[in-house]
Formats: structure tokens, C-alpha cells, sequence
């Protein structure tokens, strides 16, 4: 079985080569030049742990290839799937010109029946759209080859993407005829050699599954999000909460952190095009809607904490500020909705002096903030934090867990930690000496009287 990945972002490469590394031969197509000419060097263009190893492994054996052109490969593939970008429009809905654009693309090279895989996370009621555009270009060519249209959501999560590719949780098809169920299947048939994971229903369920699970996850860190807020107004610790709540197997631990919210290139997107839909469709989600402006807050929040801080000390104009983590989460360069671009924006907005340091997503980054008078990029969490007036901690990477505190202290012009995924225990941050902040537990200051906190006389 031949297979044609249109689209070579995060989805395509790690799928491709993942279905590579079950033996098929797969072609990458990809509509930007420098990206299909650095693979073929060898390099790839963002960071996953494990990507390399596969993607030279499958290149040196000639199991994957790599190219601009749409032609020799749709013709000679049995199955093209398509994971390109489904960005948000200004309004918010998901803008589709990308597949549409692709699926017209393939239908213009189609020379024999095709299956056609929509990857890319698309609106309820895509996948019959990419039909409509490929049976119109096919008479537009006045063909009448056969063709079927699938959805198989992408469920990997940036950062261990290689491991979720090769070791689903499960696969979700949406289709609507017995042939291409069982050319799914086949497909998938190295990666549940183990147990069947693979879940058939019909299309409209398929797309509805894969915004149902980001907005659920996106719902569980909002909600804790939110009683962080109550948990440091009323004395309480969001991080006991958790252990007390996720302890019941109904709830679970997972995806119960309260930190300054989510980001990404999914989250943010596939939610607010949720919303979009179900307005279209004269629904109201206000459960949705809070979780979004929860995730709003939540940023802005965290950054009231610095500003209040420094409020009593002269103000944060001309203060210098250490911010360790830019990327929306550990093991990955990716920038794309991550919170640190809204708390960069207002520590300058304020008149902070930045200096950032990143593990891997310095060099994104850079585009978006270039090195100024203001913004400097450090070589290590040390540099940064050395004479800053305090630190502010932004993503969770683990090498931030084991830095020697002692020495960072002893460095450091300030004393404050503004920790924004609670990587650290309150009381030995204090014992070290910092001003320590987290989210969803005040430890410094003393209590305030109940009635004091609720606001009641
Ligand atoms: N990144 C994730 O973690 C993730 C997880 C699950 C689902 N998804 C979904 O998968 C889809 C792809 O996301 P991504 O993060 O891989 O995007 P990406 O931006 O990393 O990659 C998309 C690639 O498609 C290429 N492209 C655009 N139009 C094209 C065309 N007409 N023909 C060929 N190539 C074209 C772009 O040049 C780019 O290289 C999106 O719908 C996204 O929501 C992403």
C-alpha cells in the first residue's frame, strides 16, 4: 500500500513517518519549498523527541520521500492523507481554504480509485465538503474515477508525538462504506497488533469526537484554573484540591494543573471554532464560552501577581525580569498560542527589561520578540536569572527542577519566584530565601479572616 501525507507539519511528518516505520512507502508533499528541501537534507523543522531517529531511518531505506509536487505522488498512492493547517478566520471559525485547496489539488492528479483521509481537525460536516470538491473537479476533468472521503482525527500530542503515533490510544474512523472501513483498517492493522483500538462510526461523529476531546481537556484546566483563583482567595491549596478530587477513579488526576492555562496550536483554535459552529447552528455553549475566557484570565491574573509585587517596590518600569519557558509547553520549540506571549507582551507593555531562556523554542522565539535593548536571550536558566530583580517561570521543563538554587539566589538581584505551573514546594522556596508566588495557594501572606476575604461587614 502506497501512501501520499499532504501536509508536512507536526501531523504529516510524524504520521508519515510513523506509518513508515510499519513498512509502508510514504511521500510527503508539502507546498513550502525550504521545508521539503531541508528534509531532504535531513533536518527537521521543528523539535520532538524521536523524530530524527525515524525520519533518517525511513529516508536512508527509501520508505519516505519528500516533495513539492502533488502529480507522481497522488497518482501512485492508494491512500492520501491530508493534514494541513485548519487555522481560526478573525471571527474565529476555522478557516478550511487549506484542505479544500488540497483535496481540489489531489482530485486535479487522481488517476485511480483513492482513498482520501482527512487528518487535519475540521468542522462537522468538512469531510462532505472535500467530497463535494472532489467530485467536482474530477467532472471538471470529465472523470468519473471512484473515490472515497474518510476522517481520522489526529490525536498526538506535541512532545512525545512520536510515541502517541506509534502507540495509540485509539484510532477514530468516520466513513461511510464497507471499502474504505476495511482500508482503514488495514491500514492501521500494524499499530493494534496488540489490541484493536480502533473505533468506527459515522463521519459527523468522527469530526464531533476529536473537538469534543480538546474542548474536554481544555475544560478540565479552566475549571481548576478557576478555583485556583478561590482557592488563594480563601486560604486553600489548588494543589491538595487536585490530589483530593483526582484520588476519585471517576475524576482521575490527569489534566487537573491549575497554571496560567492553556496554549498551542489546537486548544485555543479548536475551541473558539466550536463556538463558531455551534453559533451557526443557533446553539448556546456557556460552559465553552468560560472555559475560553477562564484561559484569558488566567494569564492576565499571573500577571497582576507580578505587577502588584513590584507595584510596592518602585513600580516594574526598569526592572529586570528572568522568564524561564516560552513554549506552550515542555518538549517542544512550538510558540504558536503559547501564554508566554501574553506575559511577555505585558511585562513590556509595563516597562519590564526581559531576559529569556528557552530550552528549545529561543530561535521561534526571536521572530516574534527580536533581541532589543529591552528583551535579551540568555544561554541558560542561569544567565537569565543572573541580576534580574526576580524570575517568572512559564513552562514546566524538567530541567528547570533541578537547577542549584543556592547559586541562582546568591545571583540574583531580587528575591521574588513567580512560578506559573507550580514546579516548586512553597516552604523550601521560602527556606531558600525567594518571595515565592504560585497559582491557586498564597503561603506568604498570613490569612485574612473569612469575612475579610468574602467581603462581608
Ligand atoms: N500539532 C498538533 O499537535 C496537532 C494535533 C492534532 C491535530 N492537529 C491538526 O492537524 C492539522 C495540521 O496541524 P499541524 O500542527 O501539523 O500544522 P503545521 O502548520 O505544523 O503543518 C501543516 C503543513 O501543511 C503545509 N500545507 C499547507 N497547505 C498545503 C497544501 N495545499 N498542500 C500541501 N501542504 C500544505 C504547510 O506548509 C505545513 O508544512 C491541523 O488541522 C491541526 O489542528 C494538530
Amino acid at each position: 500500500m502506497k501512501i501520499a501525507m499532504v501536509g508536512t507539519g507536526y501531523v504529516g511528518l510524524v504520521s508519515a513517518a510513523g506509518f513508515c516505520e510499519m513498512g509502508y512507502r510514504v511521500t510527503c508533499i508539502d507546498i513550502d519549498p525550504n521545508k521539503i528541501e531541508s528534509l531532504r537534507q535531513g533536518t527537521i523543522p521543528f523539535y520532538e523527541p524521536g523524530l530524527k531517529e525515524i525520519v533518517t531511518r525511513n529516508s536512508e531505506a527509501r520508505r519516505l520521500s519528500f516533495t513539492c509536487e502533488y502529480g507522481p505522488a497522488i497518482r501512485e498512492a492508494d491512500v492520501c492523507f491530508i493534514a494541513v493547517p485548519t487555522p481560526s478566520q478573525e471571527d474565529g471559525s476555522c478557516d478550511l481554504s487549506y484542505v479544500l485547496s488540497a483535496a481540489k489539488q489531489i482530485a486535479q492528479e487522481m488517476s485511480g480509485y483513492c482513498l482520501i483521509v482527512i487528518k487535519s481537525t475540521v468542522p462537522i460536516g468538512s469531510t462532505d465538503l472535500v467530497k463535494e470538491v472532489i467530485g467536482k473537479t474530477l467532472e471538471e476533468r470529465k472523470l468519473s474515477i471512484p473515490f472515497d472521503v474518510v476522517f481520522n482525527p489526529e490525536f498526538l500530542k506535541e512532545g512525545c508525538a512520536v510515541q502517541d503515533c506509534l502507540k495509540p490510544d485509539r484510532i477514530v474512523i468516520g466513513a461511510e462504506n464497507t471499502k474504505s472501513i476495511e482500508i482503514m483498517r488495514s491500514i492501521y492493522s500494524p499499530f493494534t497488533l496488540n489490541h484493536d483500538r480502533i473505533l468506527v462510526m459515522d463521519v459527523r461523529s468522527a469530526e464531533m469526537t476529536k473537538y469534543a476531546a480538546n474542548a474536554m481537556l481544555a475544560t478540565r484546566i479552566s475549571f481548576m484554573n478557576e478555583l485556583s483563583t478561590l482557592c488563594e482567595k480563601l486560604g486553600a491549596n489548588i494543589h491538595d484540591v487536585r490530589v483530593g478530587i483526582g484520588s476519585d477513579p471517576r475524576i482521575g488526576y490527569q489534566f487537573l494543573y491549575a497554571g496560567i492555562g492553556y496554549g498551542g496550536s489546537c486548544f485555543p483554535k479548536d475551541i473558539q471554532a466550536l463556538l463558531k459552529t455551534a453559533e451557526q447552528a443557533g446553539v448556546e455553549m456557556p460552559i465553552l464560552e468560560a472555559v475560553e475566557a477562564i484561559n484569558q484570565r488566567q494569564r492576565l491574573h499571573f500577571a497582576q501577581k507580578i505587577l502588584s509585587y513590584y507595584e510596592t517596590r518602585g513600580g516594574i518600569t526598569g526592572k529586570t525580569l528572568a522568564l524561564w519557558g516560552l513554549s506552550f509547553k515542555p518538549d517542544t520549540d512550538d510558540m504558536r498560542q503559547a501564554p508566554s506571549l501574553t506575559l511577555i507582551q505585558i511585562l513590556l507593555d509595563q516597562g519590564a527589561h526581559l531576559k529569556l531562556f528557552d530550552p528549545v523554542a529561543m530561535e521561534n522565539a526571536q521572530k516574534i520578540f527580536p533581541p532589543s535593548h529591552r528583551v535579551a536571550y540568555a544561554k541558560d536558566e542561569y544567565e537569565a536569572a543572573r541580576g534580574a530583580d526576580g524570575i517568572v517561570l512559564l513552562t514546566e521543563w524538567k530541567q528547570f527542577r533541578f537547577v542549584d538554587f543556592k547559586k541562582i539566589f546568591a545571583d540574583l538581584k531580587g528575591t521574588a519566584f513567580f512560578d506559573g505551573r507550580n514546579q516548586y514546594q512553597p516552604h523550601e522556596m521560602a527556606a531558600k530565601g525567594f518571595n515565592y508566588f504560585c497559582i491557586g495557594h498564597t503561603p506568604s501572606s498570613p490569612l485574612k479572616p473569612l469575612e475579610e476575604a468574602l467581603q462581608i461587614s
